[in-house]
């Protein structure tokens, strides 16, 4: 039975792939549908992460919530890198230099997860649990980011919240943590 890090760590290995043929694509017919996929990829494997895995790493590796805590901002940054190179149009210098910066933000935050979030995690949980989070990861990686789903601790995840603010368009959305993102969307309602 699948084992939750080894699903982490296999798509980790796929984004980098994909990365790899968008870097060597020419041309927008190229590049974007490859944007597209990558972008689809890490914002369902982030967005599975952050309900199935990170709330467990909080409760069951000493000094967790601050790697949890980093973890989401590195994929807060990662989003912001995502809307960056969608301000630009693909087949663009412009695009590509979006994309690299994407691609380290990415690259960067595999590394720790890798090094850090993950063998820690193998070390205070078991396997039997991590075979059950296995399946969880899927179906949440299913559902996407939008709703339809409680995630592990109180409400909406980062990533619920950052959906429904770039629906209503709220400017400033990528820096805004957890709480201003709720504040803002409070004041549209
Ligand atoms: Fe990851
Ligand atoms: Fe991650």
């Amino acid at each position: 039975m699948a084992d939750i890090i080894d699903i982490v760590m296999q798509e980790h290995r796929e984004v980098e792939a994909l990365f790899d043929q968008l870097k060597a694509a020419t041309g927008a017919d190229q590049q974007q549908p490859l944007f597209t996929e990558v972008k689809d990829k890490l914002e369902r494997h982030a967005s599975a992460e952050e309900r199935v895995l990170y709330p467990r790493i909080r409760k069951e590796v000493p000094d967790g919530k601050e790697e949890a805590e980093d973890a989401v901002e590195e994929h807060d940054q990662m989003r912001s890198s995502i809307e960056e190179v969608e301000e630009h149009e693909a087949g663009t210098e412009l695009f590509m230099l979006a994309v690299e910066q994407l691609v380290a933000t990415t690259r960067h935050h595999v590394g720790v997860e890798e090094q850090e979030l993950l063998p820690d995690f193998r070390e205070h949980s078991e396997a039997e649990e991590r075979q059950a989070l296995a399946e969880r990861f899927e179906q949440a990686k299913r559902r996407g980011n939008g709703s339809g789903g409680s995630p592990e601790g109180d409400g909406a995840t980062k990533q619920e919240l950052y959906d429904r603010a770039r629906e209503a368009g709220i400017v400033g959305r990528s820096s805004m943590s957890r709480k201003e993102l709720l504040a803002a969307l409070d004041k549209q309602s």
